[in-house]
């Protein structure tokens, strides 16, 4: 069968290194049939809109979507097309590879982000010019989902049960139905867990990112935390990341358009390579992500890197050093 991969590469180094990442895919001769389609700020300038209504269709349509990086118009593009794809969890693996230069290279942690409420749900008013409030969203529905996704995660793979981060001591009925349906969810499974307050958690993973491994957190908790890991683990051209939904992802690096080296051709690509990579696995391709992930972690360990990791090699010799590799 044949899978649709929506591409949306979008502004500044999105377009250096989403098509960095299809040239891996494609070597890999899968019947993956690529589409692409525009977003952000240079076809804002053009059309008006950032987000042209058939590049919504499209990701909403396709199988997977790999999505680069865009600028100024970030939330008008990808919150639209997290909502388009129906993705209720973020999944931010932040890990430490060999051979890059990082804080803590012991790091290797995996962020499951609840992905649509929160505080992110939209619901601010300015009610006067000096008063203004947040309504914050917690659902059962949306919880229950988020812990049956983390139950199934770390069940298939090699965890012992994962950690809930949350602030129910304070925010007692938002966090605290969060995570009464996160914990009553993984003892219906059988699933271990612990938690820890998400105050305490910044602290104690920066002293030992080691105590722990897969890390449950609502919506605004899951952004800052996992940002805070990839200062960990050596910066933001590392860390991959996937929007999951039912029936279809959007997959994506963590980082920006990046201005500032944009047009260069040095931005480094694993982000979004190991974004494609967790794309094949989303799509069933175990084996090839699998090796996708492998060619990567050697080229990061022997080279070639670029600049940002004190290398000289552009985009283009880093991908092929990959492809070679597979
Ligand atoms: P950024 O992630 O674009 O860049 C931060 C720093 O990291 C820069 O010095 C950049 O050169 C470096 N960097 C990032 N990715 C790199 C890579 N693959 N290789 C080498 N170096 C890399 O974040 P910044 O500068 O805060 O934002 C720039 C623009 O990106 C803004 O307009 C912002 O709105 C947008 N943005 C878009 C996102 C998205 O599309 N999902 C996410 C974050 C920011
Ligand atoms: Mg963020």
């Amino acid at each position: 069968m044949t899978h649709e991969i929506a591409v949306i590469p979008g502004d500044g180094i999105g377009q250096e290194v989403t098509p960095a990442a299809v040239e891996v895919l494609e070597a890999l001769e899968l019947d993956l049939a690529f589409v692409e389609a525009e977003a952000g700020d240079a076809v804002k300038e053009e059309t008006g809109e950032a987000l042209p209504q058939e590049t919504y269709d499209l990701a909403a349509e396709a199988d997977a979507t790999l999505f680069g990086a865009v600028g100024e118009t970030a939330a008008d593009v990808i919150l639209p097309l997290r909502e388009a794809v129906d993705s209720f969890v973020n999944v931010r693996p932040a890990k430490a590879y060999p051979g890059v230069d990082a804080l803590r290279p012991e790091t290797d942690l995996v962020f499951l982000r609840e992905n649509t409420e929160g505080v992110y749900a939209g619901h601010e008013d300015r009610l006067t010019d000096d008063v203004s409030t947040l309504t914050r969203v917690v659902t059962k529905l949306a919880s229950r989902e988020l812990a049956e996704f983390a139950c199934e995660y770390v069940d298939g793979d090699d965890h012992d049960g994962f950690t809930i981060a949350h602030k129910a001591n304070v925010m007692r009925e938002t966090d605290g139905l969060f995570l009464e349906t996160v914990e009553s969810v993984a003892d219906e499974r059988g699933v271990e867990t612990d938690d820890v307050l998400m105050d305490a958690f910044a602290t104690r993973v920066c002293l030992d990112p080691t105590q722990f491994d897969v890390v449950v957190c609502p919506n605004l908790a899951g952004d800052v935390l996992s940002d805070l890991a990839a200062g960990l683990v050596g910066g933001l051209g590392l860390l991959p990341s996937a929007n999951v939904g039912h029936e279809r992802g959007l997959f994506e690096p963590v980082h920006g358009s990046a201005p500032d080296i944009a047009g260069e051709g040095i931005a480094n690509p694993a982000a979004t390579i190991v974004s494609a990579a967790m794309l094949l696995e989303y799509l069933g391709y175990d084996e090839e992500a699998d090796a996708v992930h492998a060619a990567v972690e050697t080229t990061l360990e022997e080279g070639p890197r670029t600049p940002d990791l004190g290398g000289d090699a552009s985009t283009e010799d880093v991908t092929e050093a990959i492809v070679d590799r597979l």
